[in-house]
């Protein structure tokens, strides 16, 4: 059998300005290739790349989708002719109300709910499509807490690929039924999700035509996540903000969004001004908040037990990176109880009409938990990074909301439960 790697090898890889391959820790260096791990220093494996002359000029006039940046993604020339999902630039919402209820002077929410699955997994699939093909694979897959489940198989869908989707069986019902639908193979697995991540990898050593997405190609897919922080800087009218929080789960957005502003600032397309990154957890998956509390460099894995499913990776990949991100810029991390998530959720909605999954309401509720201790600055420009869609986890909010009343078809009725 002819492998994939081998089939790679042969071609010439088209992905734009990506040079090479560089290990984390050591800074080891290596041809592009569908590897994660540096067989040098056994440190993850990251994009580095040859800009040139990236103008704001040129960004702007690209399309309204993440591929306006394809001169800073590894991603081929011509990306934005091919099928794929076309994620992105999604609304960034003035959020006067929320910021007057946190007691935070200025509050922008990036709402990626607006995405062609409602989260933002859009964007890290979008770009591990594009790469995985380059790399001539024929079958994206995928172990999910259950928005990249959701987005693998939608963008397999479109673009004519197989996919094999895995997760845990206990996922809620609706992230069940909103990737089965695209008709991929979907395999809920007994165990949670560290289980089925282990089962992934496994796999991946197994099937070379397989990209998973967030293992042999992970160095790919997690910069696609660099395109919410170039997008916040472009809304903002070509500028950093000053704080920005940010859900964590394996922790990679959060050090992908970082990497996106200074990318900009080293390019000249914003001022490098200062900016503190903040993480969210919620308490039931909180292994890098307790990290970053007692002080650790160190992530000790946990067993998840939260309603924020999607967030509940007991032992994040990329924890130790997050510790390092957050305490470079002088912010925290911090975590949630599940009912101040469902507290978060319904301030979001309340306040600003964005209606968003209990990661989000982890979002929402760390941000005033942070404001509440002091850490937050109230007088500094705040992001909130609003990453999926509530429609997806209604189950969070079955004991929590419903109708004031049901009534008969009458005025009187009606004016009686409203109470007037
Ligand atoms: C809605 C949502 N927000 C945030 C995250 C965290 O992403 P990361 O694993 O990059 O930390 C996830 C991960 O699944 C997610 O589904």
């Amino acid at each position: 059998m002819t492998s994939t790697l081998t089939t790679a090898a042969s071609r010439t890889v088209d992905l734009g300005p990506a040079a090479e391959l560089v290990s984390k820790e050591e800074g080891h260096r290596q041809p592009l290739a569908p590897e994660f791990v540096s067989a040098e220093d056994f440190s993850p494996l990251e994009v580095a790349y040859d800009f040139g002359r990236v103008r704001r000029e040129d960004i702007e006039a690209g399309p309204d989708n993440i591929w306006r940046y394809k001169k800073l993604l590894p991603v081929p020339s011509n990306v934005e002719q091919i099928p794929n999902t076309e994620p992105g630039f999604t609304r960034l919402v003035r959020a006067d109300r929320l910021a007057r209820a946190l007691g935070v002077q200025r509050v922008w929410v990036k709402d990626d709910t607006g995405n062609p699955t409602h989260s933002f997994k859009d964007r890290v699939v979008a770009v591990a499509l594009a790469a995985a093909r380059e790399f001539g694979f024929d079958t994206l897959a995928c172990p999910s807490t259950g928005n990249l489940a959701n987005a693998v198989a939608s963008a397999a869908a479109r673009a004519g690929w197989q996919s094999v989707v895995l997760i845990p069986s206990s996922l809620e019902r609706a992230k069940i039924l909103t990737t089965a639908v695209y008709d991929g193979a979907l395999i809920a697995v007994d165990g949670n999700y560290d289980d089925v991540n282990r089962l992934a990898t496994e796999l991946a050593a197994e099937h070379e035509s397989w990209a998973f997405v967030n293992v042999n190609v992970r160095p790919y897919y997690s910069e696609g996540s660099k395109t919410l922080g170039y997008e916040v800087a472009e809304q903002l009218g070509w500028r950093l903000p000053e704080q920005v929080v940010v859900p964590i789960a394996s922790g990679s957005q959060l050090t992908k969004v970082d990497k996106g502003f200074r990318e900009l600032g080293e390019l000249g397309l914003v001022e490098p001004t200062p900016y503190t990154v903040f993480g969210a957890q919620a308490s039931g998956c909180s292994p890098v908040s307790t990290a970053f509390r007692s002080g650790h460099d160190v992530v000790q894995p946990v067993k998840p037990d939260t309603i924020a499913r999607s967030l509940a990776i007991g032992n994040p990949a990329d924890g130790p990176y997050v510790l390092d991100t957050v305490r470079r810029t002088g912010g925290a991390v911090a975590d949630v109880t599940d009912e101040e998530v469902v507290e978060g959720i319904r301030l979001l909605a309340r306040t600003e009409g964005i209606f968003t999954e209990t990661a989000g309401g982890v979002t929402v509720a760390t941000a005033k938990k942070l404001a509440e201790a002091g850490q937050l600055d109230p007088d500094a420009e705040t992001v909130l990074l609003i990453t999926g869609d509530g429609l997806k986890t209604l189950d969070a909010l079955e004991d929590h909301v419903g109708p004031k009343a049901t009534v008969p078809p009458s005025v009187d009725a009606v004016d009686d439960a409203l109470g007037g």
